[in-house]
């Protein structure tokens, strides 16, 4: 794998109908052309993905969404024109021209405009859009810089566009109306307040046992490290902490544990710097000398739980 800054090359890769790692503000994305079943096979190919699971297609911008979706609910509209482009993804329903690989067989399709830069710039410098799920093989940890997506993948795809660290860090928020109610599938990098705050309707959290889309953030092992992690609601008992255990925190760390085995968030509770150290903190201690991660609980609420969610299905005990 090359890891370079040159579009111009990424763009020729797409067009011949290869991968290329791609930067996006929330996690870095393995995309095709999604328009190109052969391409996209090659995706699922890399991660070594199940076949059941959709991808997320990425567009310059709003004005194309038409081109490849039948309608937008009237509920969705005012959070597309705020939010976008951005960490936000619609579940909408597909035209025929999205193929049925990029959808599993689903009526719907998944619609993400990204804001970053160099994605918007490759983005509009091609005629179709790109197909990308997170650049991790199928349930590690996202990657959230060109470095993590070259430990991962270097040998099954062929470029990684650098576009430097992620400023999100984690995945887009997944949004669909249902029965006049607007339905969040996946927490991500726009919270539930920020869409209450725009919508007269009951922000739902979809329910898993429903006969609703389902994605793979809703898996119940996922973003999991190769290393055992705890997930403790409260604090962390001194007494459950072995000799080589590492401590992830938010906020202040504990005096009467050791402080170099101890790795905050952040020390001033900051949820938004949080978000963005989680993905790096964690490839860090996956690849550290320590033999578990006791991962302390954030505060439910903005970020805090879009976080919490992703230690929870990273862990072992929940
Ligand atoms: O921030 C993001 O969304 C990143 C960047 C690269 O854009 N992408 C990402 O993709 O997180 P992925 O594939 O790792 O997660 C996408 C989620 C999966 O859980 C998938 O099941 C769900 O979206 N999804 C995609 N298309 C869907 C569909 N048609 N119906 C239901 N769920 C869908
Ligand atoms: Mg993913």
């Amino acid at each position: 794998m090359q890891v370079g800054k040159d579009i111009q090359q990424a763009q020729q890769l797409l067009d011949q109908g290869e991968v290329v790692g791609i930067p996006t503000e929330t996690v870095y994305g393995l995309a095709a052309n999604a328009l190109n079943p052969n391409a996209v096979s090659k995706i699922f190919e890399a991660k070594d993905r199940p076949s059941f699971n959709p991808l997320i297609i990425h567009l310059a911008s709003i004005d194309q969404i038409g081109d490849y979706v039948e309608e937008i609910p009237p509920l969705l509209v005012p959070l597309l024109h705020h939010f976008c482009p951005g960490p936000l993804t619609f579940l909408l329903k597909k035209k025929a021209n999205i193929p049925d690989i990029v959808t599993a067989g689903s009526p719907l399709v998944a619609i993400r405009i990204p804001r970053h830069p160099t994605v918007q710039a490759l983005l509009k410098q091609i005629n179709y859009p790109l197909a990308a799920p997170s650049a991790n093989p199928f349930g590690y940890i996202s990657p959230v810089s060109a470095q993590h997506v070259f430990d991962q993948l270097q040998h099954k795809v062929p470029y990684v566009l650098d576009g430097g660290m992620c400023q999100v860090g984690i995945e887009s928020t997944i949004v669909g109306e249902e029965n006049g109610s607007l339905v969040v599938y996946r927490l991500g990098g726009i919270t539930i307040e920020q869409l209450q705050a725009l919508t007269e309707s009951e922000v739902k959290l979809a329910n898993k046992s429903k006969k609703s889309p389902q994605t793979s953030g809703m898996l119940k092992h996922h973003y999991s490290p190769k290393k055992e992690l705890l997930f403790f609601e409260g604090a962390i008992d001194p007494n459950e902490i072995k000799d080589n255990d590492c401590l992830l925190l938010f906020g202040k760390k504990n005096r009467e544990i050791a402080i170099e085995r101890q790795f905050s968030l952040s020390t001033n509770e900051d949820l938004k710097e949080a978000t963005s150290k989680l993905f790096p903190l964690l490839h860090q201690l996956d690849g550290s000398t320590y033999t578990r991660i006791l991962a302390q609980a954030l505060p439910e609420i903005g970020l805090g739980r879009a976080i919490n969610d992703r230690l929870k299905r990273a862990s072992s005990n929940f």
